[in-house]
């Protein structure tokens, strides 16, 4: 029966890799359900250290079966050499499947989100996108005018869709961006030997999880992203085009919100943002600097330096009520070790009025002011600690004074980046 799903609480990279694979070692299927590869998932194993952007992290356990869903959009270039290069480090691949209706990212996309994001730095609106061409293919998904795996497999028909919507973009990138337009030959052939390459994980995806939801097998919902850069319910425009809530888990994969026992939100002990966009608590002073230095906070998949700041705890509660968090994760406690006072944002200021609520509009946000708590810091140091009992008493009340803000029990704290490096506080399962 149960579904868990594990969803970033903050502006994604919170951890939700490490989590997903220590939870996977006790699971039946991962499931991927929004984002394509502008994820980016750390997990840190005896074999090593493993980034992955499209294929869920379960793919490590050797009896996880894993699931691309139809809320992903995936590039199949990409997708191959991960798979290649799973291969090259012995991991079986076997047990992964993509949904047919999982829509792909085309090489316009990628042409175009480079464009468009050139066009919108220009005029000093740059979204920061990691180039990977999610944005467009979640607009050609919801124009109706996209290319989805199932179409990979039936070459007439490809023909005749391509020609039509090739057309259009390369009206697009001729006209207005000046570009070079596309060759319909060029990417008719690279789609005809992608629909070869990948048939074999190419299916519907909906029976295997409804039959293993039926059999009681448990199900764990990997999400992408986290709840800030949501398109719906984060700090727009400055999102990725997903759901990446959790109600992207229901749609993104076809399985109904009655099948979702618990839902993890994973939240850094402090914040982290990559891209343009508000961050109120973003320290540019040398703390954020020690912070992303000492934790070697660059982005997984486009290396950028991720912004730095202290917990926000407004916006983390906004995240566990939008979401429904029954039960929060927090990671990179250890990054803190020795770091006195330990600032939490309570609260913002608005000219000169105390709000509580997270703003809708990333204007109002960019000018709130953060109202913190000072807490004191701890000098024993919280890294590889797996009780809570290790913990200096200081860390013990930097918890619970963030499981008092956001409104939600923390349930495990990490305390490093390998597999075992956390404290169970309460079993999700
Ligand atoms: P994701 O996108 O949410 O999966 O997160 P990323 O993998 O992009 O970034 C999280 C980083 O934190 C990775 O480098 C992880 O190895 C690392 N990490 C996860 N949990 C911990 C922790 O508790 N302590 C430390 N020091 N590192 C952690
Ligand atoms: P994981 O799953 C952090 C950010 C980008 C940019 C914005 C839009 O590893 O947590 P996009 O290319 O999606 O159109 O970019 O979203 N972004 C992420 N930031 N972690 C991620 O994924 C992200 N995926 C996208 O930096 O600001
Ligand atoms: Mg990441």
């Amino acid at each position: 029966m149960p579904a868990y799903a594990i969803i970033g609480g903050q502006w994604g990279d919170e951890g939700k890799g490490k989590v997903v694979d220590f939870l996977s070692g006790e699971a039946d299927i991962v499931a991927r359900f929004n984002g394509g590869n502008n994820a980016g998932h750390t997990v840190i194993t005896d074999l090593g250290e493993f980034k992955f952007h499209s294929i869920p992290v379960g793919i490590l356990r050797p009896s996880t079966t894993c699931i691309i869903g139809n809320g992903v959009v995936v590039n199949p270039d990409a997708f191959l050499e991960e798979i290649y290069s799973l291969q090259a480090r012995s991991v079986d691949v076997s047990r992964l499947c993509i949904s047919d209706r999982a829509h792909v990212i085309m090489p316009y996309h990628t042409m175009l989100d480079r464009l468009e994001e050139g066009i919108r730095a220009e005029g000093g609106g740059a979204l920061g996108t990691t180039g990977m061409g999610i944005g467009p293919a979640y607009m050609d998904k919801a124009a109706r005018t996209g290319i989805r795996m199932v179409d990979l497999l039936d070459e007439k028909a490809l023909l005749t869709r391509l020609s039509f919507v090739l057309e259009q973009k390369n009206a697009l990138i001729t006209k207005l961006y000046v570009g070079e337009p596309l060759s319909l030959d060029e990417t008719y052939e690279k789609c005809r030997v992608w629909g070869r390459e990948l048939k074999d994980y190419i299916k519907p995806v909906e029976p295997i999880l409804q039959e293993a939801l039926a059999a009681g097998k448990r199900i764990i919902l990997e999400g992408a992203q986290g709840a800030m850069l949501d398109i719906d319910h984060g700090t727009y425009p400055y999102v990725t085009s997903s759901s990446s809530t959790v109600g992207g888990a229901c749609t993104g994969l076809g399985i109904s919100p009655k099948h979702i026992k618990e839902i993890a939100g994973v939240y850094k002990a402090y914040t982290t943002r990559v891209g343009t966009g508000p961050l109120p608590t973003e320290l540019n002073d040398e703390i954020g600097d020690f912070i992303r230095k000492r934790a070697w906070e660059y982005g997984t998949t486009t290396g950028r330096p991720r912004r730095c700041g202290w917990f926000d705890a407004v916006a983390a509660r906004y995240s566990v009520d939008i979401n429904g968090i029954t039960s929060a994760v927090i990671t990179r406690l250890d990054v803190l070790d020795g770091i006195s006072p330990i600032r939490v944002c309570v609260a913002y200021r608005l000219n000169g009025e105390i709000i509580n609520r997270f703003p809708t509009n990333a204007s109002t946000l960019e000018a709130c002011e953060p109202v913190y708590e000072d807490l004191p810091g701890w000098e024993k140091p919280t890294a590889s600690a797996r009780n809570i009992a290790d913990l200096p008493q200081e860390a013990v009340n930097y918890v619970e004074r963030l499981e008092q803000l956001m409104g939600c029990s923390i349930d495990v704290i990490s305390t490093g980046p390998g597999r075992d490096e956390a404290i169970i506080v309460r079993s999700m399962f």
